[in-house]
């Protein structure tokens, strides 16, 4: 079967990752999620005691952080790696990371200096990436170009249950603020604000399973490989 390139944008925690995840699985792609690489940038700023709010010290920084993707033999997890080193729970457990990746992300030359290895990962077909400008960016000519949306309330009480399961402990509130914050940040934000490219599928998943989404979305696929587009 001909290898595609499957682009997934949308808003925070409605569940881009997990469904990136499984078609990957399920056909044997790729996957990389692009939010985890602005997660890495502005982790490794922290550690590096670099103010985000100077955007010529974050520009200058760039050359020194290497992201890269590893997989748990175990597992098969996917893992982000910040200059070799593991930094998957970090990126996402740090409520630090959480309330200035928008911030970071909205700095041009740091979108440049990603979106460069976002596309050279993406050269060879065959790779489901998620974020929030691959369809409109990164692969404008992905043959299958998805958008998820979901109820804010819905995506604060997963995002809020996925932290409990990682031990981190924060209130119902503050989750749907951060959300809120987030995308608000991300959709109005000059470069590369996140937006729905005029040829993708929105799909609203508040009260969709995770296995009825596959479903949905492997039947796109099958029906983009049949009218061989
Ligand atoms: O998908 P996520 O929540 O892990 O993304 C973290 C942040 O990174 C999000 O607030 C916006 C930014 N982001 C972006 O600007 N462009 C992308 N392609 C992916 C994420």
């Amino acid at each position: 079967m001909k290898k595609i390139t499957i682009a997934i944008d949308g808003y925070s925690s409605c569940g881009k990752s997990t469904l990136a995840k499984q078609l990957a699985k399920t056909l044997a792609y790729r996957y990389a999620d692009t939010g985890a690489m602005y997660r890495a940038v502005t982790l490794y700023l922290f550690q590096n005691q670099i103010d985000i709010h100077h955007p010529e010290m974050v520009i200058s920084a760039l050359p020194q952080i290497q992201i890269s993707f590893g997989i748990d033999k175990d597992t098969q997890e996917q893992f982000t790696l910040l200059n070799g080193e593991n930094v998957e729970n970090e990126i996402r457990v740090n409520p630090r990371v959480a309330s200035a990746v928008s911030d970071v992300s909205s700095i041009s030359e740091v979108r440049r200096f990603l979106v460069k290895q976002q596309q050279a990962m993406g050269s060879e077909k065959g790779i489901v990436m998620d974020g929030r400008d691959i369809g409109t960016v990164v692969f404008p000519q992905a043959e299958l170009k998805l958008f998820i949306t979901a109820d804010p309330k819905i995506r604060a009480q997963r995002r809020l249950d996925e932290l409990e399961e990682k031990g981190q402990h924060t209130t119902f509130d503050e989750v749907l603020a951060n959300l809120e914050k987030r995308d608000h940040m991300d959709t109005t934000r000059a470069d590369s604000p996140l937006l729905k490219a005029d040829d993708a599928i929105e799909i609203d998943n508040s009260y969709l399973s995770k296995e009825e989404q596959l479903e949905k979305v492997l039947q796109l696929v099958k029906g983009l490989q049949v009218s061989g587009n």
